[in-house]
C-alpha cells in the first residue's frame, strides 16, 4: 500500500508543518543580496512533496510571486536542477523526464526507462492519471514514443505506457510462458522478439518472477542471459530493465545510482532523478541494496563524488550512512 511504501522513504512529511512560516523563511533566504542556500536545502529536504506544494501556494499568496521562479533566479547549475526537481509534483516530474528521455533518442531513452518503468510497472494508477489529465500534458506520450522510435522497442514502450499489465500470478500459464520464451529464443534459429515483448510487457511482476524461475529450471539460463544473447540494441536494454524491475525495484535503482557515479564524471541527471523521485518512496531499501551490492555505502559514494550545496542536499535525501 502507499503508506507502506511511504514509510520506506528517507524524506517524510514534517510533523510541525506551517506553510506560512516556511514561505517566509524561504523568502527571507532569497531577499536582498546573496542567498542562504543552506536554509533552502535544509528546509525543502525536510518536507514532503505535497507540503512543498502547499509552501509554493502560500508563497504566492503572501508575496505574489512564484517560488520556483524565485529559486531559479537565485540558484544555478546542478543544485538548481535538484531543488527544482524537489519542487515539482511527482507526476509532472515523471512525465517531464519520460518525455525528455523519449525525445533524446531511443538509445539514450533505454537508459532512462526505469523512470517510465517505475511508473508503469508499479504506479499504474499514476499512469492512468497521466491519461486522465492528458489535456495538461497536451501532446500524448504515446505519440512521442511512436514518433521517435521504431520496431519492437517502440511496441514494448507503447505496451508499457498503456499500463494494462495483468494482475497477480496466473499459475496456469507460468510454465507455458517459460516454455514459449525458451522456444522463441534459445531454441530458435534467430529470435521471435514479439514473444518477448508480449510476455514481458503484459505480465505482472509477481508472475514474471515465477516465469523466470521456471525458465531457469527449463533452460539452465537466467532470463537476463537469454535476453542478452537473443536481442540487441535499445530493445535489449528495455527488456533487461523490465526484468530487473520485476525482480527488484530497489536493486535496480541501487545499480542505476552506482553506475551514475562510478568512474570519471558523474551522470548528474540520473543521480538527481533517482534521488528526488525515490526519496519519499523506497530510499531506505535502495540504500540497503546498494550496501549489499557494492563495496561502499550510497552515502559515502555521494560524499566522495560531488561537492558544495548540491552534495549537502543529496546527502540529506540519502538520509544517513550504512555501515
Ligand atoms: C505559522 O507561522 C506564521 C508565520 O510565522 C505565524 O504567524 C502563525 O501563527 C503560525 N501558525 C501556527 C498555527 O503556528
Ligand atoms: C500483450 O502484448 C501484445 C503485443 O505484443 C498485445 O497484442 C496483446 O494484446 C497484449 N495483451 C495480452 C493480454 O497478451
Amino acid at each position: 500500500s502507499s503508506t507502506l511504501q511511504a514509510s520506506r522513504g528517507t524524506v517524510k512529511a514534517s510533523g510541525n508543518f506551517n506553510a506560512s512560516a516556511d514561505a517566509e523563511a524561504l523568502y527571507k533566504s532569497m531577499k536582498g543580496l546573496g542567498t542562504d542556500e543552506d536554509t533552502i536545502l535544509q528546509l525543502l529536504t525536510a518536507r514532503s512533496n505535497s507540503q512543498r506544494q502547499e509552501i509554493k501556494a502560500t508563497y504566492k499568496t503572501l508575496f505574489g510571486k512564484d517560488l520556483v521562479d524565485d529559486l531559479k533566479g537565485e540558484l544555478g547549475g546542478k543544485f538548481e536542477t535538484l531543488i527544482v526537481g524537489l519542487m515539482t509534483p511527482p507526476l509532472a516530474y515523471d512525465v517531464t523526464l519520460l518525455r525528455n528521455a523519449i525525445k533524446v533518442s531511443a538509445a539514450v531513452a533505454s537508459g532512462w526507462t526505469c523512470s517510465s518503468l517505475k511508473l508503469i510497472l508499479f504506479f499504474k494508477k499514476t499512469l492512468k492519471f497521466v491519461h486522465a489529465c492528458s489535456s495538461e500534458y497536451d501532446d500524448d506520450l504515446e505519440e512521442d514514443v511512436s514518433g521517435d522510435t521504431s520496431g519492437h522497442f517502440k511496441r514494448l514502450l507503447v505496451i508499457l505506457l498503456q499500463a494494462n499489465r495483468q494482475k497477480g500470478i496466473q499459475e496456469g500459464t507460468v510454465e507455458s510462458d517459460a516454455q514459449v520464451l525458451f522456444q522463441a529464443g534459445e531454441k530458435k534459429f534467430g529470435t521471435d522478439e514479439q514473444t518477448f515483448v508480449t510476455i514481458l510487457g503484459n505480465r505482472s511482476a509477481e508472475h514474471l518472477r515465477k516465469v523466470f524461475d521456471a525458465y531457469m529450471k527449463l533452460s539452465g539460463y537466467e532470463m537476463e542471459e537469454s535476453i542478452k544473447r537473443e536481442t540487441s540494441g535499445p530493445l535489449r536494454d528495455l527488456l533487461l530493465a523490465v526484468v530487473k524491475c520485476a525482480r527488484s525495484v530497489p536493486a535496480y535503482f541501487a545499480e542505476t545510482l552506482y553506475y551514475a557515479m562510478k568512474g570519471a564524471g558523474t551522470d548528474d541527471e540520473t543521480l538527481i532523478r533517482v534521488m528526488v523521485s525515490r526519496s519519499e518512496v523506497d530510499m531506505m531499501d535502495i540504500r540497503a541494496e546498494f550496501r549489499r551490492m557494492f563495496p561502499s555505502s550510497l552515502f559515502s559514494m555521494i560524499k566522495g563524488d560531488t561537492g558544495g550545496d548540491y552534495r549537502k542536499a543529496l546527502l540529506l535525501l540519502c538520509g544517513g550512512d550504512d555501515a
